[in-house]
């Protein structure tokens, strides 16, 4: 029997991307049916697929190790109570399949001695043919190999790893280990709607389609028994309780759809990228989530000597890292927040308030390769982004170029090459000039020479001077303005 599969589950098993196996189906080279594939035709498509080296658990576990920071790492196994939920649902799933097997064995050898004993009392050539059918029929069945490594491996993976899909949007993914709905969602690159993150506020409330949940973190907001009735249930509180799960929810369509927030942070370090920029990694308080999409900014108000200080900086981390928000500051003369760092006069444990988010230096979802190009601390929101594009598996191809107008502007090139070593499709380049207006037209000919840009969509984020000669020459290139997006950080 065909076992068929959704996209994003094959590309798991497999371990190739999602937007890979995409392609394949648009380019007719992988046959779907209404959105699902068989196993059939991926191994066809496949052919050298062994699950020793297919990489589909180790590919989950590399990405995390490699590219992203520790804290989106989480256990890989979900808890006990939630595996023996989805073990209880699977088992059921199969004794239902095995009880029907079993009477359509009984049946089927019923008639078949029917048949028997009707042909040889009158043979009659059409009931003879019948008859030879039958048995053609029966032989195959019963010299069926036995279930495949993929359908073996598909069948562990709805244990360890449920799979959700979203409605109305259509987007899907997996919930690993012992994270929320919310959790495995927004790592997932999904904009789904939420709040305060630890059952309070209700603005996580989907509706369950299909498919079973189970509660997996403490709340007090009450559902009304109408919402209960109707199969509502916090995003941020429940994990699926089956393999395959159906929810319907609205995720924010853009950022005009993501409400301002203020937000008061707690500083949990400030560290040295370089000579000239520092980390500052903060936290919101347990009770509150800043909802913002991958590239935007915010405006942070400090304190310095008793005056309020304020800037406007680019979010650094993606909306997956839950309650920490990373920010690269440059030291700038007339960035009064930013000379209170360089001080050193706000520390770890201090306070913060931050307003926003701001911007629609966002990701498109138009299924085209990515480029992003930066200058400086334009990285900052580019590794957002980047981070977010990763986390969704659908892009296939994205390449980064990065020029330093200062030797130690390459801040975080490990983190570039890591994300090149882990991602097949992922090309880094970095570039150095110390004027950013040349050094944008250098490697927007140099890039020109390397990549179609005019099919991809192109993202450039750095100073006003490197954005303006970037987004010229890529004009020249060919890139349509509908697929460049700017930013001046
Ligand atoms: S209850 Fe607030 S985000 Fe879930």
């Amino acid at each position: 029997m065909t076992q068929w599969l959704t996209l994003s589950r094959a590309a798991r098993l497999i371990g190739v991307p999602r937007g890979a196996l995409q392609r394949q189906v648009r380019e007719g080279a992988l046959p779907s049916n209404e959105g699902l594939v068989s196993i059939e035709g991926l191994l066809r498509l496949y052919p050298e697929f062994r699950v020793e080296d297919s990489g589909a658990f180790e590919r989950v576990a590399r990405i995390k190790n490699e590219a992203f920071g520790r804290r989106v790492q989480e256990r890989v196994l979900p808890s006990q109570e939630v595996l023996a939920q989805r073990l209880y649902a699977q088992s059921r799933e199969l004794a239902d399949a095995q009880r029907h097997l079993s009477r359509y064995h009984e049946l089927v050898i019923e008639l078949w001695a029917k048949l028997d004993a009707v042909v040889a009392a009158a043979p009659r050539t059409d009931l003879d043919l019948l008859h030879a059918d039958f048995a053609r029929g029966l032989a195959e069945v019963l010299a069926t190999e036995s279930a495949g490594a993929l359908a073996i491996m598909d069948d562990m993976l709805r244990v360890v790893s449920a799979h959700v899909k979203v409605r109305p949007s259509g987007h899907e993914f997996f919930v690993d280990g012992r994270d929320t709905l919310l959790q495995a969602g927004l790592k997932a690159g999904l904009n789904l709607p939420y709040g305060c993150g630890n059952g309070t506020c209700g603005l996580c409330k989907a509706r369950v389609v299909s498919g079973a949940v189970t509660k997996v973190a403490p709340f007090d907001y009450r559902l009304s028994e109408a919402e209960r009735h109707q199969g509502y249930t916090l995003l941020c509180a429940h994990s699926p309780g089956s393999g395959e799960i159906v929810i319907e929810t609205l995720e924010a369509g853009g950022p005009g759809e993501i409400p301002e927030q203020e937000i008061e942070l707690r500083v949990r370090q400030v560290q040295a990228l370089a000579g000239d920029t520092l980390l500052v990694h903060a936290q919101t308080p347990r009770s509150t989530r800043l909802r913002f999409l991958a590239g935007q900014s915010v405006t942070l108000y400090g304190n310095a000597d008793g005056l309020e200080v304020q800037g406007v900086y680019p979010i650094a981390s993606c909306p997956c890292d839950d309650r920490n928000l990373q920010f690269h500051i440059a030291r700038d003369e007339g960035d009064a927040l930013a000379e209170m760092f360089f001080a050193g006069a706000a520390r770890a444990g201090d306070t913060l308030r931050l307003w926003g988010p701001t911007g629609d230096f966002v990701l498109a979802e138009s299924g085209r390769p990515l480029s992003f190009i930066a200058c400086d601390t334009g990285f900052a929101p580019v590794k957002s982004l980047i981070e977010h594009a990763i986390a969704g598996e659908e892009v296939e191809a994205i390449s980064l170029d990065w020029l330093a107008t200062r030797p130690d502007r390459h801040y975080l090139a490990n983190q570039c090459r890591a994300w090149a070593a882990a991602f097949d499709g992922f090309r880094y380049a970095a570039h150095a000039d110390r004027d950013p207006a040349q050094g944008a037209r250098r490697l927007v000919e140099a890039l020109a020479t390397e990549l179609p840009l005019a099919s991809r969509d192109v993202y450039v984020a750095g100073p006003g001077a490197f954005v303006e000669a970037a987004a010229t020459a890529l004009g020249e290139a060919g890139v349509p303005d509908a697929q460049l997006r700017v930013t001046v950080v």
